[in-house]
């Protein structure tokens, strides 16, 4: 467990995801009744971009940065709520900023450090549970929720060789507990193999309703490099596909470095 989001935060892969997270949500809070949201690989909640983490590896230069000035109207959403939270925001803090009194979070972040930290964002916060706890054991723990709708955010660090096949796997046990949740899962796209390998376990699972909805900065032929990334999402809100789609095109707009073979798909993995 020597990951730590730090280094990567505000980067494109986060706005990526932070950007649709952020339309999922509006989606989910069209309704008054209330939501529930589990993020099962939650982070610390904050991120310093001035800290000495973030200015090691640069990231966010060619992610939040590229963003914040004069955003398109299909980023301004997202990129307003980034500048009314001050520090970037990881997605715990992004989903308490758009949730009524009424809706609720709980948070699985297994590092102590990211943990405690996470704790201090949510102390006294009656809305939000902050677990020191696995999040594909959380899954099982925490679903249904009593709300009966919700999202369900599985960010987890890809760091190990099986992290496609535990999120199947993962996905499986929570539709099987909470089919009528919204899920989004967030992939690295190194190399077309694996992603194809997932999208193929996706599509045999027996979820219904599954959209991938990627970005990719260059052709990804280098499997030791983050050349793009995906949000599978599962039971996505009405018009998610329509909405999404200047999205992915604005965001390739800011954060595209011009690289041969860069692109944006949203693609049908599963029909309802
Ligand atoms: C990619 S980061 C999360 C970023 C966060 N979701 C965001 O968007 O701001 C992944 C986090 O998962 C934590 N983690 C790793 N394995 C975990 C597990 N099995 N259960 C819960 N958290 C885990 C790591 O410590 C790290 O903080």
């Amino acid at each position: 467990m020597n990951y730590r989001h730090a280094y990567h935060a505000g980067n494109f892969a986060d706005c990526i995801k932070h950007a649709l997270l952020v339309w999922l949500l509006r989606a989910l809070g069209r309704k008054p009744t209330a939501f529930f949201a589990l993020d099962t690989h939650a982070g610390p909640g904050r991120y310093d971009l001035s800290s000495e983490q973030a200015q090691r590896t640069g990231e966010w230069r060619s992610g939040i940065a590229r963003l914040i000035d004069n955003p398109p109207n299909p980023l301004a959403g997202y990129v307003d709520l980034v500048q009314a939270l001050g520090l970037y925001p990881g997605s715990p803090a992004i989903i308490r900023a758009l949730m009524r009194p009424q809706d609720r979070l709980a948070c699985c972040e297994l590092n102590r450090e990211e943990y405690t930290a996470l704790r201090r964002v949510f102390a006294r916060d009656k809305q939000v549970a902050v677990h020191h706890r696995d999040g594909w054991e959380g899954l099982k723990a925490l679903l249904p929720p009593k709300e009966r709708r919700g999202l369900v955010l599985i960010d987890p660090p890809f760091e190990r060789p099986d992290e496609f096949t535990q999120l199947t796997d993962g996905l499986q046990v929570a539709y099987a507990r909470f089919r009528t949740g919204i899920y989004a899962a967030w992939y690295p796209i190194k190399h077309r193999t694996p992603v194809r390998a997932f999208h193929n376990a996706m599509k045999k699972s027996g979820l219904h309703d599954i959209v991938a909805a990627e970005l990719w900065l260059r052709e990804p032929v280098d499997p030791g490099r983050l050349n793009g990334s995906g949000m599978l999402v599962v039971n996505p809100p009405y018009q998610f596909e329509t909405a999404i789609a200047p999205i992915l095109h604005a965001l390739l707009a800011r954060l595209g470095t011009g690289e041969a073979g860069a692109g944006i798909a949203c693609t049908r993995l599963a029909d309802e």
